[in-house]
């Protein structure tokens, strides 16, 4: 197979005048003979000034380039697609299968023969991952790394866990507009990802423990010197894998893999999105993820990192701690540790040299577990036939068997005028209900799911009740929240039917959440859902494909033509 700049050349009829030309063109920006005979390493760059997780990006690209020429390989950047969570209308879930897609056909169109693909602000590491799976060339990934916790009044603050407690109380009256607008300016201290265990760094944990990054490259804080080595390393990682063709991700995406990274999302307390993003991750391969080994899990993995949302501490103190290696120790045998990792060798090897940190408290041992089940849980129930997600470890406890009154919302847009009504019929053990949030249903599967308190209860000293929606939630959000209620209500997802006043049961227990009316109701009402609640097909471009052919989130939301079938080979 062709190597380096004789790899994939371009259709003119005439591949040594293709050569030929493409020598001359990249000639005029001054390479040598010598250095355009080299294998190739692929470097994104998804720098851009609309994403500040990124900030450190164009430092991380230098660090990897000079990886990869000490170690005799030629390193090519190019740009794609970059996605910030604040920045992206309507949602960045909206526009990871874009992202995914250019980052895939970029790889394909242009001679590389490893790649490094930097990223890390929530969408952009499972688009990239997706990309990789799909083209299966060798990849090393590198994220950009955690910010740095900020302080205010003597307390340690994060984004973006604190940016909605802070905002909550704001809004619940106990801290004033003056005082809120000094919190903006110091909840994100620096460049980097959230720095909680939101769903950003809940990729990273993951990336780290399917391979495909090199050991502590999820903790490591963004700004600091030992991320510039990482990505130092990771260019020669790279550089190797370029000569050696592997490991390739179909070598290290295998169902234990996935197994390991489920263990590690439920022990770090994970962001319910990495389950959205491991199943497109799957379906990239021929292999597929499985809901209820992920509730099998979490029945018998204990949270063991303590990390805001579900915790106390943030990324920084993680990494200090001894970071992915020293957890995957703490797990013992609930990890596959034949699992091998672009590092070289296996997991085994990198828990062979997981630091020891005497005193420190947030990798917990097994025996003194931050909860005794893992972080998320999967319900069915009547309004949920194919499945809803709940983050348990981020819930009140009290609510967690919890029967209430439904209060529905039809849309976001509903919900947002509504919810602080003074006249809303509302109650502090009523449930909150929020439909057509879906993937298809507002589109792109908005982070609603984390419905507000209304004012009036939030002044009463309410802080949480059991919500319910066929949306997502941050990673960073905590309460009682159910998530990803499959199907959706805009595809005729039994939500759809939902009235305000119908009493709605959530038993986590039993690991159901049911509408508790009767059969012949449940038919008549299904029977006067007539016509199709989704919104309107849009007339063009990318927007319509999205309608046309994104899954539903037991599916991963990817579009349905881009899940590998099982028996097709990379
Ligand atoms: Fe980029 Fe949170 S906004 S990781």
């Amino acid at each position: 197979m062709a190597k380096g700049l004789r790899k994939g050349l371009t259709s003119y009829g005439d591949e040594g005048f293709a050569l030929f030309l493409r020598k001359a063109f990249i000639k005029a920006m001054g390479y040598s003979d010598d250095a355009l005979d080299r294998p190739i390493v692929g470097i994104t760059n998804t720098y851009s000034d609309y994403n500040p997780c990124h900030g450190n990006a164009p430092a991380l690209i230098e660090a990897v380039k000079r990886g990869v020429m000490l170690s005799g390989a030629m390193p090519m950047v190019f740009p794609t697609i970059s996605i910030h969570e604040s920045f992206a209308h309507p949602t960045s879930m909206f526009l990871r299968n874009l992202m995914a897609m250019d980052t895939e056909e970029m790889i394909r169109a242009q001679p590389m023969d490893a790649i490094v693909v930097i990223g890390g602000c929530d969408k952009t590491l499972p688009a990239q991952i997706m990309a990789a799976a799909s083209v299966d060339l060798p990849t090393v990934v590198v994220p950009v790394g955690p910010m740095v916790v900020g302080h205010h009044k003597g307390e340690v603050l994060g984004a973006c866990t604190d940016c909605r407690r802070l905002w909550s109380a704001h809004r619940a009256g106990e801290i004033d507009e003056a005082e809120i607008e000094t919190v903006n300016s110091r909840l994100a201290p620096s460049v980097g990802t959230c720095m909680v265990m939101g769903t950003a760094s809940t990729m990273a944990c993951i990336t780290e423990t399917l391979g495909l990054s090199l050991p502590m490259s999820a903790t490591i804080p963004a700004p600091h010197a030992e991320r510039i080595r990482l990505a130092e390393a990771s260019g020669a990682a790279a550089a190797r894998m370029a000569v050696d063709g592997g490991p390739r991700p179909s070598e290290l995406l295998t169902p234990q893999a996935f197994r390991n990274a489920t263990v590690v999302m439920q022990a770090i307390g994970g962001s319910t999105n990495g389950i959205i993003h491991l199943t497109a991750i799957a379906n990239r391969t021929p292999h597929r993820y499985d809901l209820d080994m992920l509730d099998e899990i979490g029945r018998k993995v204990p949270v063991l990192v303590d990390l805001k949302p579900s915790g106390a501490h943030y990324m920084e103190h993680f990494h200090h701690a001894g970071g992915v290696p020293k957890l995957l120790a703490q797990l013992g045998e609930l990890i596959d540790l034949d699992a091998g990792t672009v590092a070289g060798g296996t997991l085994r090897d990198i828990v062979a040299r997981a630091e020891d940190v005497p005193g420190q408290d947030v990798i917990r041992p097994r025996s003194a577990p931050i909860k005794a089940e893992g972080s998320m849980a999967v319900l069915y129930g009547n309004l949920a036939p194919g499945g809803a997600i709940i983050k348990q470890a981020a819930a009140s406890a009290r609510l967690l068997q919890h029967t209430g009154r439904a209060v529905v919302f039809d849309s976001v847009e509903d919900m947002a005028a509504r919810i602080d009504d003074p006249e809303l019929d509302v109650g502090a053990d009523d449930v909150l209900v929020l439909r057509n949030t879906g993937p298809k249903g507002a589109p792109g599967m908005p982070e609603a799911g984390y419905l507000p308190i209304p004012k009036k209860l939030g002044r009463q000293g309410v802080k949480d009740m059991v919500r319910i929606s066929d949306a997502r939630m941050s990673g960073t959000a905590f309460g009682t929240i159910v998530l990803h209620i499959t199907p959706e209500s805009a595809v005729g997802g039994p939500l759809a039917l939902v009235e305000s006043g119908d009493m709605i049961r959530l038993d986590l227990a039993g690991r159901r959440i049911d509408l508790l009316i009767d059969d012949g109701e449940f038919e008549r009402r299904r029977a006067l859902l007539r016509t199709s609640p989704a919104p309107a097909m849009p007339k063009r471009g990318y927007a319509r494909l999205f309608q046309q052919t994104v899954l539903q989130a037991d599916e991963g939301c990817d579009f349905d033509f881009m899940v590998r079938p099982p028996d097709e080979a990379p």
